[in-house]
Parts: C-alpha cells; structure tokens; sequence
C-alpha cells in the first residue's frame, strides 16, 4: 500500500520522539512492502521560530495532501510569553480546526508489565484498566465565541463561550458508539448537567443518538464523580465521550493512572481526510535534547495510524504487541520506574522495538 504521511515534529522532546516514530515506520513498511512517502512539517514553536507562525499554510497545505499525520508535540518556555493568538499551542488548535478533527481517541490501557508503575493501590487496578476517551476536539469552550479579555467598567473581564451543535454532539456521540460495538459496548457520557445548559443539550442527543446503537448500554456521569470514580474504581469504563474542555482534563487523569502519560497514544480522526496521531503527553522541554524521553507514546500512537487511517488491523497489532513484549523484557526508559538495569535512552528504546518487530 501507499503511504503518504508528513511528520510533524515540533518543539522540546517531539523532534527526537518522531525520530523513533520514523524508525519504526521505516520498519513496518520494509517488512509489510508498504511504500512511503514522507514529509516533514513545521509546526508549534519551531514553525514560530522559522515563519513568526505557529501553523504555517505550507504545513495545512502538505498534511491535507497527506492521508495521515504524525505529531510530536508542541510548546515551551521560550514562546510562553507570546499572546495567545502566537502561541505554539495555537498551532496544534489551528491544526485540529483546519483538518476538521473532531473525534479524538486517547485509548487508556495498563499494561501488565507496568502495573507496579502506577500509584493507584493492587486491589484498584486489579480488575485492569481499558478505557477508551473519546474527546470532542473541535468545538466547546476551546473554539466557541464570543472570547476574549475586554474592559468593563473600568476594570478587565475575561470571557470564554461554551457551545455546542447537535449536529456537533451528535457525530461524536455516533464515534463513541461506534467504537463501544467493538469494545464492550458501554458509553459512560460525561457532563455537568446539574448546572449547564450545554450539558443538558449534550444529554438529550446523546440519549437520542444511543436509541440507534441499542446493543450499548448508556450511562451518564458528572464530570467531577467522573473525576472521582477514575481513581477510585477506573474499571468500570469501557468507552467515556465526553466534550473538548473536560475531555482534556479527564484524559490526562486517565492517562496517569495508567503508570506513565509518556505511554499514551492519541488518534484525532474526521469524517473524510487525514487524521492526526500524536501522544498524549507534552513537550517536556526540561528533558529535551537528551535522548531521554518515552518514545512509546508517539509509536503507540503509529499503531493508531495503522488501525484508523490505513485499516491495517495487522501492523497496528504487531507494534503494540512489540511495545508490550520489549516492556515485558523489563526495558524502561526515565520516566518508568524499574530496573536500573534495564535503564535505555529514547533512541535505545526505538531500536529495541525496531529489533522486536523485525524477528
Ligand atoms: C492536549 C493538550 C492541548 C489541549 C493543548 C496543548 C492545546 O493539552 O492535546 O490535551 O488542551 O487540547
Ligand atoms: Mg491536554
């Protein structure tokens, strides 16, 4: 198969992180006789640096001729001062707006060898945790106008809007249905609609869209148990939806418990067009530059590419299948505790998944 797909590094650790992406793309490819057509883009600070713009048109342009992009990530203490609207963060929310990315996956798993990772207590994590967030990313609080800081009175105020469609509530309800099917056909939809309007909205076409997919169970939690009840019995979640802002919150925590955040994958999808794959985590710039990071959120996030933007169930397999059998060896990179022993740098991790999935 062809495989047209653009890098997008970014800022602090993203650059060494997606070089680890590319040497396990290379490999897949090679072995399965994939041909790739790779590019590179500038995004985040680093396109801030080159072009005084954190989401250059050249780079919207090369991912939407792309079918797939990979992210590293965005961010840093050199652009923190900047005004919003020049931020490399913008990028990253200009990116998702442009290519219309509306459904993002941020799958939680605890994998058995790092189970002794996460601070969560045995008898907690003990029934496993596979949860699969699905965030609204391109509407809600984020993008909802009116927004800005303006004066009243003599003195500053600050607004944000929180709004949403049907129409926009309804596709993302009709992805997490559609991917509890294939799960354990739970929906947990979380919200506050104790006290919002939106919510409520949110509720009511949730409900409607749930009559469609009636082999899944729908239950409906606020957003602060939803918090709670993560720590305190995660298991109980097969597939959570909920919209962009607690979507965020809720997927970080998610992503915590699971032992480290560095393990995270994310797949951010549309109806039509590429889809962006990036790990959950950040820039981490206090550790850039060294060849420390966790490669394995990007790679996992790689596998996602397989799986939705190419429908290649085998490949995406094999690389989760190669990242667990490298972690069950015992191999570790800074930010897991473990052996010392077993102690690799982000290019030495990159190389033994390298070497896992070409035996
Ligand atoms: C994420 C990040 C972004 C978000 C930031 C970097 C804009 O936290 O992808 O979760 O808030 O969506
Ligand atoms: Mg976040």
């Amino acid at each position: 198969m062809e495989l047209n797909i653009t890098l997008l590094p970014g800022d602090g650790i993203g650059p060494e992180i997606i070089d680890q992406t590319e040497k396990i793309l290379l490999t897949v490819a090679g072995k399965f006789g994939h041909t790739l057509f790779l590019e590179r883009g500038l995004i985040g600070g680093a396109a801030i640096d080159a072009f005084e713009d954190p989401l250059p048109l050249e780079t919207i342009e090369r991912c939407r001729q792309s079918k797939a992009v990979c992210l590293g990530s965005v961010g840093g203490p050199k652009w923190d001062d900047l005004p919003s609207e020049k931020r490399p963060e913008k990028g990253l929310l200009k990116l998702r707006e442009s290519l219309g990315l509306y459904a993002n996956l941020r799958p939680a798993i605890i994998y058995e060898a790092l189970k002794e990772a996460s601070f969560l207590k045995p008898e907690i994590i003990g029934r496993g945790i596979d949860i699969m967030v699905i965030r609204e990313l391109t509407g809600g609080i984020y993008f909802g106008r009116p927004r800005g800081i303006e004066y009243r009175q003599g003195e500053q105020v600050a607004l944000n809007t929180m709004i949403y469609s049907e129409s926009e509530i309804r596709r993302i309800a009709q992805t997490a249905f559609g991917i509890a099917q294939k799960r354990k056909k739970r929906v947990c939809s979380v919200d506050k609609a104790n006290v919002l309007e939106v919510s409520r909205l949110w509720r009511t076409i949730v409900e409607q869209t749930a009559k469609d997919f009636p082999d899944c169970k729908l239950e409906h939690m606020y957003v602060d148990n939803a918090a709670m009840q993560l720590v305190k019995d995660p298991g109980q979640f097969d597939v959570l939806l909920t919209s962009n802002l607690f979507g965020d919150i809720l997927s970080d925590e998610a992503a915590t418990i699971t032992g480290s955040i560095g393990l995270l994958p994310s797949a951010s999808l549309c109806r039509s067009g590429p889809g962006v794959f990036e790990p959950v985590h950040g820039s981490a710039p206090d550790i850039a530059g060294q060849d420390k990071a966790n490669p394995l959120g990007a790679i996992l996030s790689l596998a996602l590419m397989f799986r939705y933007a190419f429908s290649l169930e085998t490949e995406a397999r094999l690389i989760e299948e190669g990242v667990q059998e490298v972690l069950g060896r015992g191999y570790r990179t800074v930010d897991l505790t473990g052996n010392p022993e077993h102690l690799v740098s982000c290019s030495g991790m990159g190389d033994l998944i390298a070497a896992e999935l070409n035996t």
